[in-house]
């Protein structure tokens, strides 16, 4: 048996049972706050860009009116540095009143008016990594019975100011105090990511039981450096995290920092295509009211999130890091389709990468191939076919790759004589006009 099946088969067979909430069964989709805008609260002197209501209901209006909602991302997910520096008279967290005037309820109400999703931010410790009010474990059932009071549909629960006994305990609790409540609320559990993300500390059995996803490493930066490391990291524990991600259960590399400071064009790409292969939530961080049509295009990119959201939902791994500093990834696709993406860690001059489906074990058959970002589509390829990818430095190329028999109806012979004819005919390969996006893939 050649590599890839084995893979294949190991990732289908060892993604054991996840959350039994039916939730998040592709990764999650959003708009989270914190990379972009931090823990500014100054509202007084800038009060567009300040941790406020008016900056959650203002992405809700983008997602819901700029397209954003129909390509899959329906949560506004608030971050730290919302909730007043007091509980109430009744122990219960409550939002800053002069930055949060209408409460949290009211804004819920908001984004589900338009079709949207709330998530909300806690930390289970005695305090938020921003200092503001934790969950130590005798708040989780009263914390679990605010958010669902107020119509939150999804938890991110920090682990600053905690112990590992005290996660030990707390994150499973605060799981079952979300079931508890009666309302499907999704739960992403930063656990693993306070206890070096590897097992033996890290138990991702556990984990996918009770979470619907987990932040395993670093926070992610404005910067290429931290996409490059997250990702090194990530596929470095591919043998380990690979496996444990699923339908309800995914493993977290952080936000999408796509449209801020620090990504060029092509890192911009890279940073989706990675995250696509790697079957992450495509969680953005941005301000999406002064979005670059560049950065637009690639985070609304069809097929880059439909291969992200396969329904199969199988984690893609790094099969190759040559020498030349190209670097090949894989993930296979529901319909006996893949995703490739090669990466260029080369810092000189765009990179041509000669290579062949074979050599990433690809069985003979006859395939196409469409260029993700460029709309073309490579066909009369097989998988010993030699073919040729120009890679900017730092930048991708990304496949979405289809049997082309799949589409095609046996003869009385059994064989398939429009692929014949074709080999005959096409003594090269051709790239074809761009075209709409391959059927399997809407
Ligand atoms: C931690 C988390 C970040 C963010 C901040 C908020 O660092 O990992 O994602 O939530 O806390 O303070």
């Amino acid at each position: 048996m050649k590599l890839l099946p084995v893979i294949f088969l190991l990732a289908l067979t060892s993604a054991t049972s996840a959350l039994d909430n039916g939730l998040m069964r592709t990764p999650p989709m959003g708009w989270m706050s914190w990379e972009r805008f931090r823990c500014n609260i100054d509202c007084e002197n800038d009060p567009k860009n300040c941790i406020s209501e008016n900056l959650f209901r203002d992405m809700a209006d983008r997602l819901a009116e700029d397209g954003w909602k129909e390509m899959g991302y329906d949560h506004v997910m608030i971050d730290d540095c919302w909730s007043s520096m007091l509980r109430d008279k009744d122990g219960r967290l409550q939002p800053d009143p002069q930055r949060f005037p209408g409460g949290i309820a009211k804004l819920a109400r908001y984004l589900h008016d338009r079709g949207l999703k709330l998530g909300i931010y806690g930390d289970l410790g005695t305090h938020t990594c921003g200092g503001y009010p934790g969950t130590t474990l005798d708040k989780i059932e009263t914390d679990a019975q605010t958010f669902a009071s107020w119509g939150v549909d999804f938890l991110k629960l920090d682990g600053c100011y905690s112990n590992e006994e005290e996660q030990q305990k707390g994150y499973p609790l605060m799981s079952k105090a979300l079931n508890a409540t009666g309302r499907p609320i999704g739960y992403s559990c930063s656990w693993p990511a306070y206890r070096g993300g590897l097992p033996p500390s890290v138990n991702y059995t556990l984990l996918g039981e009770i979470c619907n996803l987990w932040r395993n490493y670093d926070d992610i930066q404005d910067s290429w450096e931290s996409v490059q490391d997250i990702t090194d990291w990530f596929f470095d524990n591919q043998e380990i995290l690979q496996p444990e991600a699923g339908p309800g259960r995914w493993n977290d590399p952080d936000m999408l920092i796509i449209g801020n400071f620090g990504l060029s064009v092509d890192q911009s790409r890279s940073q989706m295509a990675l995250w696509a292969i790697m079957a992450a939530p495509l969680i953005m961080s941005n301000n999406l009211r002064t979005l670059s049509s560049e950065a637009r295009a690639i985070l609304q990119n069809r097929a880059a999130i439909a291969i992200n959201q396969d329904p199969m939902g199988v984690q893609g791994r790094r099969l190759l890091q040559e020498r030349s500093h190209i670097e090949v990834y894989w993930r296979p696709l529901s319909q006996s389709a893949s995703a490739l993406v090669f990466l260029s860690r080369r810092q000189d001059m765009p990179y041509r990468y000669h290579t062949s489906l074979a050599k990433f074990n690809y069985t003979a058959g006859s395939y196409e191939a469409y260029d993700v970002f460029t709309g073309k589509t490579l066909s009369g390829l097989s998988a010993n076919t030699e073919f040729t990818v120009f890679i900017n430095p730092s930048g991708v190329v990304m496949w979405y790759v289809y049997p082309k028999m799949h589409y095609e109806q046996p003869q009385d012979d059994g064989r398939y004589p429009y692929v014949r004819q074709k080999y005959r005919m096409s003594s090269s390969l051709r790239f074809h006009k761009p075209r709409v996006v391959p059927p399997s893939l809407l």
